[in-house]
């Protein structure tokens, strides 16, 4: 017996699971410090009333043999495909109910897509983003290049004509910088994909988040990108379903490789490792997409906006450089004094008891940075934001 290769490759932790970690450490030796968590993205706000309806209501549907249910059909339902379709309509685009593949989230579909393509092949990562994304990569045993984003390119880089590359990753509003392509500049990168055969895995997790018009809100707004692109979403930060769990992708009819369709092996895939999310779940999501049900999620999703205004404008007063915040709930900000972004961590939840994520943990050009995520409470958000500026 011989254990996975990529166990001798792998960093020891999970990013999140590190920050996790230190925490637990703290909390241990100083209980009665009053933290506040602004590290993981984890939502604050109750889920929506219609939510809850939907879900109660469900869970009533599962008590009589009338309307009870079991599996799930492969891929999703079809009340919940229909919604997600419309979605795409209001945008103008057409997505059929079996190109929509529901998940447990984005997190799991990123990682599992994988599965569809041949280990060996080569990634491209942007550096800094969400780890997942190599993690996975090394897990599955592909090959991996990095794209840099910096400051010089507003940490949106471009395709190199002059390389080949086989999976493209792009996280659009990045995590965790907050930086999101434009249609014209997601156009550059479905080009160069069509030219060599790459395929995009277009992570729209914070797509809710977006409030600039020129901004790509779904790679499929460029009709060229259905031969080569398939997109993620998730109900994770757009509903407040970060512990209900469903997110979903959409793979074109159109996407073709070596005479296959992907997805024709991405509902392989499904029907054989996956079955599905709870009826209960899917009612819920559906609801979330009801008139009423997006009123109040864009309710939550201004009031985290709000906390990042705060904290903004905080920084500002501070005159520590940071981006993000607008079309993202996270800032992405410059370590003061040129700490490493761990250091800037130990030093926020020693003096200020603020826990935040050290930019390092999202790749080599994360190094003395530092994300603060604005889903706390308004009252955490503001006490953290008294404490900066009594104490930075
Ligand atoms: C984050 O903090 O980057 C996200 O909440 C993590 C996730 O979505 O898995």
């Amino acid at each position: 017996m011989k254990i996975a290769n990529w166990s001798k490759t792998l960093k020891n932790n999970f990013l999140f699971q590190a920050v996790a970690d230190k925490l637990k450490q703290f909390k241990s030796k100083y209980p009665e410090k009053e933290i506040i968590n602004m590290g993981i993205g984890d939502v604050s706000l109750p889920l929506a009333d219609e939510v809850i309806k939907a879900c109660t209501f469900a869970a009533n549907e599962m008590g009589k043999s009338s309307s009870f249910r079991g599996y799930s059909p492969n891929g999703g339902y079809d009340f919940l495909k229909q919604k997600i379709k419309d979605e795409y309509k209001n945008l103008g685009i057409l997505v059929n109910t079996d190109e929509i593949f529901i998940s447990d989230g984005a997190k799991s579909d990123m990682s599992n897509i994988l599965d569809i393509f041949s280990s060996g092949n080569t990634c491209l990562i942007p550096d800094p983003v969400y780890p997942v994304y190599l993690d996975t990569s090394i897990m599955e045993g592909m090959k991996i290049e990095f794209a840099n984003a910096v400051e010089q390119n507003n940490f949106l880089p471009e395709p190199d004509f002059n390389k080949k590359v086989d999976i493209i990753y792009v996280c659009s509003p990045n995590n965790p910088t907050g930086a999101a392509y434009t249609k014209n500049q997601m156009k550059k990168w479905i080009d160069y994909a069509n030219s060599c055969d790459a395929v995009i895995l277009y992570d729209a997790a914070y797509e809710a988040f977006i409030e600039d018009n020129d901004l790509c809100r779904s790679i499929f707004e460029i009709p060229e990108s259905k031969t080569c692109a398939i997109e993620f979403k998730s109900f994770s930060k757009s509903a407040g379903f970060t512990g209900m769990r469903c997110g979903y992708s959409i793979v074109p009819n159109d996407l073709q490789r070596e005479n296959a369709s992907l997805n024709h092996l991405w509902s392989r895939r499904h029907a054989t490792k996956f079955n599905g999310v709870p009826y209960i779940i899917q009612r819920a999501a559906e609801a979330s997409l009801s008139d009423e049900g997006k009123l109040e999620c864009q309710k939550s999703i201004k009031y985290y906006k709000q906390n990042a205004k705060l904290i903004s404008e905080v920084l500002n007063k501070l005159s520590i450089k940071f981006f993000g915040g607008l079309n993202s709930p996270y800032i992405w900000l410059k370590c003061p004094n040129n700490m490493t972004s761990w250091e800037f961590f130990d030093y926020l939840l020693q003096d200020l008891n603020i826990v935040g994520t050290p930019g390092s943990g999202f790749g080599k050009n994360g190094e003395n940075y530092f994300r603060l995520s604005c889903f706390a409470s308004r009252e955490k958000t503001q006490e953290a934001c008294n404490r900066f500026l009594k104490l930075l």
